[in-house]
């Protein structure tokens, strides 16, 4: 694939709608694109979100499926673009209660687009996923790997991959679909960083652990095929993530067709790894319990990221998981001052 749209990026300012800005990912994505001069607005129904990631000035409570206060947010802000952070994210919970990630991931996302169809809006940057793709055929998995996800969560980003694809031909509403792999890390230098609650992600549990804050971290399946007999997954620096939605955006401001990229390091890491490269960081150590796998989980999932690459010149700046965990090693340890120290025993 050539370069091309590399070179025809615009990356004028633009007042962009971040929807769920007040989330893990969301966040650091607005404080990426102010560092970048564009102005920012942000909806949140603070299902999951915090208020203190909040890093725009203009935040606006309300639900993707409300479409007045789309419409109004659109118009009262003259928004440019939108990107579309605002989702369910956990994989077992969506196994237990699909109908919620269906009505909010699936009918949130359709709303949206629906009103920003109505307010002459038509340039969106869509969080998708790997879990899309399902259990892998081959390594690195690339754009055109056979999607057959195994859960309702992946397929909740399918169907919203393919409502995109349809809106595009009748509305004219152009997308990017980005599928990220497993985000890590936190912001360098802002008060920002992985949030989630519960915390299901491997990087900040074994931090936690390393703080004292529990106990212990449960291992799911040491019996996988691969090296050490731990799953395999491919983690990518949050601010990498964040920069690949500006490149999206300065590319569909360039007038570029709807596109779908993967995002990840191209390097697979055992959870083995990843709790001796915790370990490594904190000068502490981890105590593990080793449990038996988890129905759905594939022994590896790793990206190919060259279509990005040589699309729209992405290049990860933390390609490094010691760097991208000492980022979030840097977070943990300060928020866990600020906050005071917890003991939890029901969060591990
Ligand atoms: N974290 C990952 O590793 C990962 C990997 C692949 C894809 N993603 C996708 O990235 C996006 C962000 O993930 P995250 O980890 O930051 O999750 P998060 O839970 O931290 O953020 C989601 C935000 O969206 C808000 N929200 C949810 N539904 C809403 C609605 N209908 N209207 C308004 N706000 C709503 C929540 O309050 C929260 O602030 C999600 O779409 C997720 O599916 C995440």
């Amino acid at each position: 694939m050539s370069n091309t749209a590399a070179n025809k990026l615009d990356t004028s300012p633009q007042t962009v709608l971040i929807t769920g800005g007040a989330g893990y990912i969301g966040s650091h994505c607005v404080a990426h694109l102010k560092e970048y001069g564009h102005r920012v607005v942000i909806l949140d129904d603070f299902s999951t979100g915090f208020s203190h990631l909040i890093q725009a000035d203009d935040w606006v409570e309300g639900n993707t499926q409300d479409p007045e206060t789309v419409l109004q947010v659109l118009q009262d802000f003259s928004v440019d673009a939108v990107m579309h952070f605002a989702a369910h994210c956990y994989v077992g919970e969506s196994v237990q209660d699909p109908a919620k990630y269906y009505a909010n991931n699936v009918n949130g996302s359709l709303r949206l687009f629906q009103t920003m169809v109505a307010a002459g809006v038509r340039r969106l940057v869509f969080s998708s996923t790997c879990a899309i793709f399902g259990d892998p055929d081959y390594l690195p998995l690339d754009e055109t790997h056979p999607q057959r996800p195994i859960n309702p969560y992946g397929a909740s980003k399918q169907m919203v991959e393919r409502i995109l694809q349809d809106f595009d031909v009748a509305y004219g509403l152009k997308s990017v679909c980005l599928r990220y792999f497993n985000a890590a890390g936190a912001h360098p230098t802002l008060p920002i960083g992985e949030c989630h609650q519960p915390e299901t992600h491997l990087i900040p549990l074994a931090l936690d652990v390393a703080l004292g804050k529990r106990s212990h971290l449960d291992i799911f399946g040491a019996d996988y095929p691969t090296p050490d007999g731990t799953c395999i997954r491919d983690y990518v620096h949050i601010m990498d993530i964040a920069e690949a939605h500006r490149l999206a955006l300065a590319y569909l401001n360039a007038g570029g067709n709807s596109e779908h990229y993967n995002i990840g390091t191209e390097t697979g890491h055992s959870v083995k790894e990843v709790i001796t490269a915790c370990e490594h960081l904190s000068g502490r150590a981890i105590e593990v319990r080793m449990g038996p796998r988890r129905p759905g989980d594939p022994p590896s999932l790793v990206a190919s990221a060259q279509k990005i690459r040589h699309h729209l010149g992405w290049r990860p700046v933390y390609p490094n998981l010691e760097e991208t965990i000492q980022t979030a090693w840097q977070w943990a340890s300060k928020s866990h001052q600020a906050s005071g120290y917890q003991s939890s025993t029901s969060s591990s």
